[in-house]
C-alpha cells in the first residue's frame, strides 16, 4: 500500500508569520524535488528564502496535520494535495553528476554548511517519530545522497598526491559523518520501517552508483538491529538447536582441517549481540564502503563485458581513502576493503591476503568461521568477521536488485535475487554465510513484500 498523506501547500508571506511556530512546533515544511516527490527544506535554507525578497518560483508545502497550528493570511490559498506514487524518473546518474559538480566546487566552508543542513533535515525525519512511510523515505535517501557526494568530493580532494586539504575540513566531515550515521540510527530505533520497506527502496533506486550506497547503507543498518533483535527473542537457541542437521555441512566445507562440531565452534565465543558503539562504527563503514569506486561500471562478477583489473581495485582505494584522513575507525576501513572475500571463492576480490598476509599470521590455518574480534582476522584465527560477512550480503543483494547492471537485460525481483544468493552463493559455490543469510532471509521477508509467499519456505537452509 502507497501511504497516501495529505500536504498544504503554504504562501511564503505565512510561512514568514509562522516562523516561530515552525521553529519550536519542529514543523517540518516541504517542497518537491525535481522527480516530484515532496523532501524537507532545511530550516537553514528555508530562512535563506524567506530573506530573499525576490520571488521564489518554490511551492512549500506542511502536512495537513499541522493546519490547527499556522495561522493563514489567506484561506483560499489552501489547496489539499494528495501524494500519488511518485516514481522517480531514470536520471538518476544526471542527478548525482549535478550533485557532484555543484558539491565539488564548494568550499570547504559551504560543504560544511550543506552537511549542517542535511543534518538537520534528518533532525526533523527524526522528531517526527512516524513510521518510515515513502515520503519520510525520500527524504532519508535525499539526505544520505548529499552527505554522500559531500563526503567523496572531500575524499577524492584528500586522495590526491598534490591536495592540501586542511585538517580541519577532513576532521568536520568525519564529525558530520558520525553525526549523520547517529541520526539515522536513531531514526531506525524510534519508527519501524515499514513492510514494504526494501520494495520502496528498490523503487526509489535509479541504479545509479551512488543509488547503491544508500540502498547498502539503509539495508544494512536496520538489519543489524534486526539481527541483535534475534537475542532477545531468543531465536539463536533455534540456530543452535538445528545447527546439526543444517549448517555443520557448510562450515565443514569451510575449515576441513577443524570442523565446527556447534555453533560456539563457527563463531568464536558464541554469537553475540553488536554493541551499539560498534554498530555505529560498522554502519559508517557501510556508508563508505564503496567511496572509491569510480562511477558507473559494473563490481559485481556477473557474465559480459567487464574489466576485472579495474573492479578489483575500488576495495584497496576505498581502503586507503579512508584510510588516508586518518580520521576513522580502522574497522571502518577494513570493511570497504574486505567486503568481496566471499569466503576465499575464487571469484572474491578482498585484499586480506595482502593486507594480512600469511607470513604474519599467527594461525596458519583457521580455528573459526566467524569472529567478531577484528584481530582474529589479521592472526589468522577467523575465516570472517562478522559484520563484513552481513555487509556482503546486502551487497550481494543490491547488486543483484540494481536497476542498471550492464551484464543482464534487467534487475532481478527481490524473489529472484533471493533464489540466486541461495543457489549460487550458497549452494554451488559457498561465498555468502549460511547463518547470516538464514537471519537476512527473515529481515526480507519482514521489510518486504514477496511475489511468492511460499519462497521462504522453499529457501529455508535445510
Ligand atoms: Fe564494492
Ligand atoms: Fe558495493
Amino acid at each position: 500500500m502507497i501511504n497516501q498523506n495529505s500536504y498544504i501547500t503554504i504562501s511564503l508571506s505565512d510561512l514568514k508569520q509562522n516562523m516561530m511556530v515552525i521553529k519550536t512546533g519542529n514543523i517540518p515544511v516541504w517542497r518537491k524535488n525535481k522527480t516530484g516527490q515532496f523532501v524537507i527544506v532545511p530550516l537553514e535554507k528555508l530562512e535563506q528564502f524567506l530573506g530573499d525578497n525576490e520571488k521564489t518560483d518554490i511551492v512549500f508545502f506542511i502536512d495537513e496535520e499541522w493546519k490547527t497550528q499556522i495561522i493563514t493570511g489567506d484561506e483560499d490559498a489552501i489547496k489539499k494535495m494528495i501524494i500519488g506514487q511518485n516514481r522517480v524518473s531514470n536520471t538518476g546518474a544526471e542527478f548525482y553528476q549535478e550533485k557532484r559538480i555543484e558539491f565539488q566546487k564548494m568550499t570547504p566552508l559551504q560543504r560544511d554548511k550543506k552537511y549542517q543542513s542535511v543534518l538537520f533535515s534528518l533532525q526533523s525525519i527524526e522528531s517526527s517519530k512516524k513510521d518510515l512511510s515513502e515520503e519520510l523515505l525520500v527524504n532519508l535517501i535525499e539526505a544520505v545522497s548529499d552527505a554522500f557526494v559531500l563526503n567523496k568530493a572531500t575524499f577524492e580532494e584528500n586522495y590526491e598526491d598534490s591536495s592540501n586539504v586542511s585538517s580541519d575540513h577532513i576532521k568536520a566531515m568525519a564529525r558530520n559523518t558520525t553525526s549523520l550515521v547517529q541520526s539515522i540510527m536513531g531514526i531506525f530505533k524510534n519508527s519501524s520501517a515499514t513492510n514494504n520497506f526494501i520494495n520502496m527502496l528498490g523503487e526509489k533506486s535509479t541504479g545509479s552508483t551512488l543509488d547503491h550506497m544508500n540502498s547498502v547503507f539503509l539495508i544494512f543498518l536496520p538489519l543489524c538491529y534486526f539481527y541483535n533483535s534475534y537475542f532477545a527473542k531468543g531465536k539463536i537457541a533455534r540456530i543452535r538447536s538445528e545447527y546439526r542437521s543444517k549448517y555443520y555441512k557448510y562450515y565443514q566445507k569451510l575449515i576441513p582441517e577443524n570442523p565446527p562440531e556447534s555453533l560456539e565452534d563457527v563463531f568464536n565465543g558464541g554469537m553475540r549481540e553488536i554493541p551499539m558503539d560498534k554498530l555505529l562504527q560498522f554502519s559508517i563503514g557501510a556508508l563508505l564502503h564503496d567511496i572509491g569506486k569510480i562511477d558507473n561500471i559494473d563490481y559485481f562478477e556477473g557474465q559480459g563485458a567487464y574489466d576485472r583489473k579495474i573492479i578489483m581495485k575500488h576495495a584497496p582505494i576505498s581502503y586507503n581513502m579512508i584510510v588516508k584522513t586518518r580520521e576513522f575507525d580502522s574497522e571502518v576501513a577494513l570493511l570497504a576493503a574486505l567486503h568481496h572475500e566471499y569466503y576465499n571463492d575464487p571469484a572474491g576480490y578482498g585484499i586480506s591476503k595482502i593486507l594480512f598476509p600469511d607470513s604474519t599470521r599467527k594461525f596458519k590455518t583457521p580455528q573459526y568461521c566467524l569472529t567478531y574480534d577484528i584481530s582474529e582476522i589479521k592472526n589468522g584465527r577467523a575465516l570472517a568477521y562478522v559484520p563484513i560477512k552481513l555487509l556482503e550480503i546486502v551487497d550481494v543483494f543490491d547488486a543483484l536488485t540494481d536497476k542498471t547492471r550492464r551484464y543482464r537485460e534487467k534487475e532481478f525481483s527481490i524473489d529472484e535475487a533471493l533464489e540466486i544468493m541461495k543457489n549460487d552463493f550458497i549452494e554451488k559455490s559457498l561465498k555468502i554465510d549460511p547463518i547470516l543469510f538464514t537471519i537476512f532471509l527473515d529481515y526480507i521477508n519482514s521489510h518486504s513484500v514477496l511475489k511468492d509467499k511460499t519462497l521462504l519456505q522453499k529457501l529455508m537452509i535445510k
